[in-house]
C-alpha cells in the first residue's frame, strides 16, 4: 500500500490552528509597527491646487512665517491664511497670471482655497503650536527647512515617539525667542545655552513637557 498521508501529516491540523491564531496578532502587530507614521507620513507631499512655493515667497522674497500663518503664537494653530492675504500682493503682483486664477476666484466669491492638508495628527492626540513657539521651540524643528521647499512636504514623523523624544529632553531644541521662525538658526550650532539667556521669557526649569498619557490624551 503506498502511504498517501505520511505520518508527520497528523501534525496538520494543530500546526494550522496554531497558525491561524497567531496569524491576527502578528498582522496588528506588523501594521501597527510598520504601519506608524514613524514609516509612512515622512515624505508625504500632496499636489497644491495653486502653485504656491515657500521657496520663493518665504525664502527668496523673505518672507516672515508669520505673515501668512498669524495666528501661530496666539492659537493651537498655524491655519493657512485666506486669499485675501495673498490679494495684498497679488492683486497687483502678477494680476493677470494663470497660477493665480483660483487665489482671485477665492477672492472674488469668498470661498476659501482648497488647499490639502499636509500635517495632521489623529483627533486623539492633543497639540498647540502658541505653547511650543512661547517654550522657544522653532518651526524648523518640526517643520523642516520649509523655506527651501517650492511644495510642502512632511519632515518628520510626528509619531509618539517623536513627541517625547524631545519632551524628555528639551534643552537642545529650544533657541531664543528672536529667532523662532528663523529658519537657518541652529541651536546646536549657535551654542545657545538657554539658561544662560537673560531674555528668556521662561526658564528651562519653568518648561514642563508632558510625558504622562493624559497631557497629550485628553
Ligand atoms: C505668503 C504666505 C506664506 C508664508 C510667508 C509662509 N506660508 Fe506656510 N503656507 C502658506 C499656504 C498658502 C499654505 C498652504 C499650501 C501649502 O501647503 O503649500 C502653507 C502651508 C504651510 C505648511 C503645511 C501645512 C499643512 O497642511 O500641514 C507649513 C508647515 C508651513 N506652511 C510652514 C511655514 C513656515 C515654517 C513658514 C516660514 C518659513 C511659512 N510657512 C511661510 C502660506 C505661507
Ligand atoms: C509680499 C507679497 C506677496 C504675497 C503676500 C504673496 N505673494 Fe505670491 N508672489 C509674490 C512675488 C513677488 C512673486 C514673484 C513674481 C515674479 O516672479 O516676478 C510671487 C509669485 C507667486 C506665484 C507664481 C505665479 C507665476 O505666475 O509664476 C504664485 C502661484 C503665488 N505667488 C501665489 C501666492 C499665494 C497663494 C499667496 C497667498 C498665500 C501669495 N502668493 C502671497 C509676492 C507675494
Ligand atoms: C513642536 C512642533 C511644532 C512646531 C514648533 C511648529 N509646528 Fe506646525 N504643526 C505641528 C504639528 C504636530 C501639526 C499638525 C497639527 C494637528 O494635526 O493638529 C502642525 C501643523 C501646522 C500647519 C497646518 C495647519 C494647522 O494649524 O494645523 C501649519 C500651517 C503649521 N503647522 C505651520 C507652522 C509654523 C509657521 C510654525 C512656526 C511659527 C510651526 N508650525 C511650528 C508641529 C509643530
Ligand atoms: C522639539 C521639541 C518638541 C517637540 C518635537 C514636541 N514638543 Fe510638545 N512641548 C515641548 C516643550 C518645550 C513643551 C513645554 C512648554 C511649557 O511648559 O510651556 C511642550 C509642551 C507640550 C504640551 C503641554 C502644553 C499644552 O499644550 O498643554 C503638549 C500637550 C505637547 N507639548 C504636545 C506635543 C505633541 C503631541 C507633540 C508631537 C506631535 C509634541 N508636543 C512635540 C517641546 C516639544
Ligand atoms: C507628548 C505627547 C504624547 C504623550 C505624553 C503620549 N502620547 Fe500617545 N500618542 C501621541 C501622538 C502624537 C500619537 C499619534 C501618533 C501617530 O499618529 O502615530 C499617539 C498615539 C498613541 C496610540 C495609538 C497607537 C500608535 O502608536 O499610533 C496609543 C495607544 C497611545 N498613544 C498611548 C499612549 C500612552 C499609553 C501614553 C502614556 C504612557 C501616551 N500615549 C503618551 C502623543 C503622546
Amino acid at each position: 500500500m503506498p502511504v498517501i498521508f505520511p505520518p508527520w501529516t497528523n501534525k496538520l491540523p494543530l500546526a494550522t490552528a496554531a497558525f491561524a491564531a497567531i496569524a491576527p496578532v502578528g498582522a496588528i502587530v506588523f501594521f501597527w509597527y510598520w504601519g506608524s507614521p514613524a514609516f509612512t507620513d515622512v515624505g508625504y507631499q500632496p499636489i497644491q491646487p495653486v502653485p504656491f512655493s515657500h521657496q520663493l515667497h518665504a525664502g527668496q522674497l523673505g518672507m516672515d512665517c508669520r505673515y501668512c500663518h498669524n495666528a501661530v503664537e496666539r492659537s493651537p494653530y498655524a491655519a493657512v491664511p485666506p486669499s485675501e492675504t495673498c490679494m495684498n500682493c497679488h492683486k497687483l503682483v502678477l494680476k493677470d497670471s494663470v497660477k493665480l486664477a483660483k487665489v482671485r476666484e477665492s477672492h472674488e466669491t469668498g470661498k476659501a482655497v482648497e488647499w490639502v492638508r499636509v500635517h495632521m495628527l489623529p483627533d486623539y492626540a492633543y497639540f498647540d503650536h502658541s505653547v511650543h513657539l512661547a517654550a522657544g521651540v522653532g518651526c524648523a524643528s518640526c517643520h523642516g527647512r520649509v523655506d527651501q521647499m517650492k511644495l510642502v512636504k512632511q519632515e518628520k514623523p510626528l509619531s509618539m515617539g517623536w513627541c517625547l523624544e524631545c519632551h524628555r529632553a528639551p534643552e537642545k531644541h529650544l533657541r531664543p525667542k528672536s529667532e523662532i521662525t528663523n529658519m537657518e538658526y541652529d541651536p546646536v550650532k549657535a551654542g545657545y545655552k538657554p539658561d544662560e539667556d537673560p531674555d528668556r521669557v521662561r526658564k528651562v526649569s519653568q518648561l514642563a513637557p508632558p510625558i504622562h498619557c493624559s497631557g497629550c490624551h485628553r
